[in-house]
């Protein structure tokens, strides 16, 4: 397994070009399978996550061949509807394939997702949203089994759970329901830019939604889509992640290539911190010349502050002036980070779904252990900052949704390297 070693103390200056959105391109690729004709897909960022769903696929039948960054991916009617437990186990965004399974071949058999280290993460809305299409999906040998074989039918759905909507079982639901005879409203959906750039292919491939960018989308079905072309988004989470590493290491960052508005919510916060923040046209640059000041933060759906970029809010908040409190109100127990940042000598007390974090003048280098996406991603930055060598272990987290981010923070002026080790995933990635 590779690990990261990090010397601190270089503040991260330049630019950088934001990959293709991670969380947008997994659910596009899987709307491959509603259509017999291809979708050529650019910008599809080099992951771990996207080469998972791209096996998944292939064990689904759909051809794909991939040039640089461009993969073109083709789908029959009929073939294998089985999503295997050994690839859905690795990556929970595997189960939207669910929804164009049972709605272009009629049947499915998707393995369970299962948990994962921030918690129980359940998939009764994406259940319930397909069951009221008429899919009848049960429970059997822990797979999520359709065999219903028939059109599914439109109905009015209503996707809210206590802690919002749900981003992918809006993109399941909201795929199935395209090809759906008659009408399908979903209400209380998923604002997330991540669901409108899937609404916004299914569109290009002959669907007919209105509401797209709302919390209530209406759903037109159609007998048969076609195929388009679509290009991948800037990831606005990576975008993120850089630009809180510039204003924690008093840098001066600009990243290219991304929506800058889908970050009002981090700019906001940045911005109290004592950050300088510049919207610019198709990126954002962020510095700081001084200490962070302490801010209080809250996840929430979007357009709301990111759960995914809580992690790295609270790595710069450990050196911030002042004490911060965390507030997580999607994943209650998603703090994995908490104890990694405490081995580097940060001041974090932990009370439910809250974390209080007292800034320290510094932190200091130490082993950390990388135990989600952006768990390792706020390792990384703390280790930004934190004097002397920080070895982050288990990397292949950071690896399913950053791309080559040991060599883009090294452009940044990083002192950071990889030491690789022969892999022991069951996933490698390739095509
Ligand atoms: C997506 O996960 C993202 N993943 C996550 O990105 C992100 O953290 C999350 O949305 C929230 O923004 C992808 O897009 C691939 P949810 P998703 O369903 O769709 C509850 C990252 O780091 N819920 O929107 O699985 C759930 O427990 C990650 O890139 C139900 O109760 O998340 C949570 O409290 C990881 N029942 C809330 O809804 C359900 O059936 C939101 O989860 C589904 C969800």
């Amino acid at each position: 397994m590779d690990r990261l070693i990090v010397e601190g103390g270089e503040p991260l200056r330049g630019c950088v070009r934001a990959a293709g959105a991670k969380n947008a391109v997994l659910p596009v690729l899987a709307a491959s399978l509603l259509t017999d004709e291809p979708l050529i897909v650019h910008g599809v960022p080099d992951l771990r996550d996207t080469a998972t769903i791209g096996r998944i696929l292939q064990g689904l039948g759909v051809s794909l061949t991939a040039d640089g960054s461009t993969l073109t991916l083709q789908a029959d009617r009929g073939g294998p509807t089985e999503a295997p437990y050994d690839l859905v186990s690795t990556m929970r965004a595997s189960v939207c394939v669910l929804g164009p399974l049972v709605a272009r071949r009629g049947r499915a058999r998707v393995s369970m997702p299962g948990g994962c280290v921030f918690g129980v993460r359940p998939v009764d809305l994406h259940v319930k949203g397909l069951n009221a299409l008429g899919a009848d999906i049960r429970v059997a040998g822990g797979y999520l089994v359709s065999t219903v074989g028939q059109r599914l039918e439109g109905a009015s759905i209503y996707l809210g759970t206590r802690f919002g909507s749900s981003v992918l079982a809006t993109a399941n639901v909201l795929m199935a329901a395209t090809l759906a005879r008659g009408t399908t409203r979903i209400v209380n959906a998923a604002m997330e830019p991540e669901v409108v750039q899937l609404a916004r292919l299914l569109v290009a491939m002959g669907a007919r939604i209105e509401g797209i960018g709302g919390p209530d989308l209406l759903v037109e079905g159609v007998e048969r889509l076609g195929g388009a072309e679509v290009v991948i988004g800037g990831d606005r989470i990576e975008a993120g992640t850089f630009l809180i590493g510039a204003a924690m290491t008093r840098g001066d960052v600009t990243v290219e290539g991304f929506d800058p508005h889908q970050l009002s919510a981090l700019f906001e916060i940045l911005g109290q911190m004592g950050a300088e923040v510049e919207i610019e046209a198709d990126g954002a640059r962020v510095r700081a010349d001084r200490r962070l000041d302490a801010m209080d933060v809250t996840t929430l759906p979007y357009p709301g502050f990111p759960t995914d970029l809580q992690a790295q809010v609270m790595a710069a908040m450990t050196v911030a002036r002042g004490i911060s409190i965390v507030t997580e109100r999607i994943f209650p127990d998603r703090f994995m980070h908490v104890a990694e940042l405490l081995r580097l000598g940060a001041d974090i007390r932990k009370e439910g779904p809250q974390a209080i974090v007292a800034g320290r003048d510094g932190l200091s280098g130490a082993t950390v252990m990388a135990s989600d996406l952006r768990a390792s991603a706020a390792l990384v930055l703390a280790g930004l900052v934190a004097g002397g060598e920080t070895e982050i272990r288990r990397v292949y987290h950071i690896d399913r949704g950053y791309e080559r981010i040991d060599q883009r923070l090294g452009l940044l002026g990083a002192r950071i390297r990889r030491e690789t080790q022969p892999s022991l995933d069951p996933v490698s990635p390739d095509w």
